[in-house]
């Protein structure tokens, strides 16, 4: 049965960012933000599905979430569910998930809307970047039912997160938001909504942000993320490499104070463009500004 906040008992928490070693000393600066949003898959080695201790702590990492956890909530993003495959949930991958639900005490657990692995005949592997779903019929009911069985182990809350999708698939049988309302309604699973991730599909497809924004039911968002890109040739890359966009800033003030159940907003930067993109004073001049429309909405 859906929930009526996806969100569930999950506080509001405010802005938080995509924590890397780079931002460590940002991270830590008392009032710098309001929480931490971690890859999980970054903390661990994985040796491979069928190795004994398959994971294990990387030392480093640990220590800062050992620093991190009596101070600040931290909410985990995945990058491995690859909920979006037809083979089988990889077990080992989701024992080591609620393992970690419950040793970091997460208020929410998220990932991506698309796939990796994949699995044909006795093959197993993984295309090694996150590809995006065909948006039909069958491709909902199949992950509606893998949502809905982690939802059952983990307790919840549980997001996904709206793709970059660099290719668009012929004749889907739904459009993007009416897949993803869709998939939120049947199962109560929450919508982190990714903002130039919803940006670069604009300019690399060519239509109006505000009109897909119009589309989706926020009634879903839990998490926003905001990030910066750059052009690679003729394509719009959701590359991390920097501060954000006015257009990005422009669809956040349109969705915070519309976002019912919102619990917090992410900036998003890859590690290795710290340097280039500014340090942090750059980490300092995005979360100021992410935080001035927050505070205008709560
Ligand atoms: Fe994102």
């Amino acid at each position: 049965m859906p929930l009526c906040d996806p969100g569930g008992r999950a506080p509001r928490l405010g802005v938080g960012m995509i924590y890397t070693i780079s931002a460590d000393r940002f991270a830590r600066s008392p009032g710098a933000l309001d929480y931490w949003a971690i890859t999980p898959d970054m903390f661990w080695v994985d040796r491979g599905v069928d190795t004994e201790s398959r994971f294990g702590d990387l030392p480093h990492w640990i220590e800062a979430l050992e620093w991190a956890a009596p101070r600040l909530p931290i909410v985990a993003h995945h990058i491995g569910l690859s909920i979006g495959s037809s083979c089988p949930l990889d077990q080992g991958y989701v024992s080591q998930l609620l393992s970690w639900q419950g040793r970091w005490n997460y208020p929410w657990i998220s990932d991506h809307l698309s796939f990796a692995q994949i699995e044909h005949g006795a093959h197993k592997g993984s295309a090694g970047i996150a590809l995006p779903l065909p948006y039909d019929r069958s491709v909902l009911d199949m992950i509606c039912a893998r949502v809905s069985n982690l939802l059952e182990l983990s307790g919840g809350p549980l997001l996904l997160e709206n793709p970059a999708r660099y290719i668009a698939y012929p004749d889907e049988e739904l459009t993007e938001t009416e897949f993803i309302n869709a998939l939120c309604a049947r199962t109560g699973c929450g919508l982190l909504l990714d903002l130039h991730n919803l940006h670069c599909n604009s300019v690399n497809h060519m239509f109006d942000a505000l009109q897909w924004l119009e589309a989706i039911d926020l009634d879903h968002v839990v998490e926003v993320h905001v990030a910066g890109g750059a052009m690679i040739g003729d394509i719009y890359a959701d590359s991390h490499s920097g501060g954000c966009p006015n257009e990005v800033w422009d669809l956040l003030e349109h969705v915070v104070p519309r976002a019912p159940h919102i619990r917090g907003i992410t900036f998003e930067f890859h590690d290795s463009y710290f340097d280039r993109m500014g340090g942090d004073a750059c980490l300092e001049r995005e979360i100021t500004r992410a935080r001035k429309v927050w505070q205008r909405c709560n």
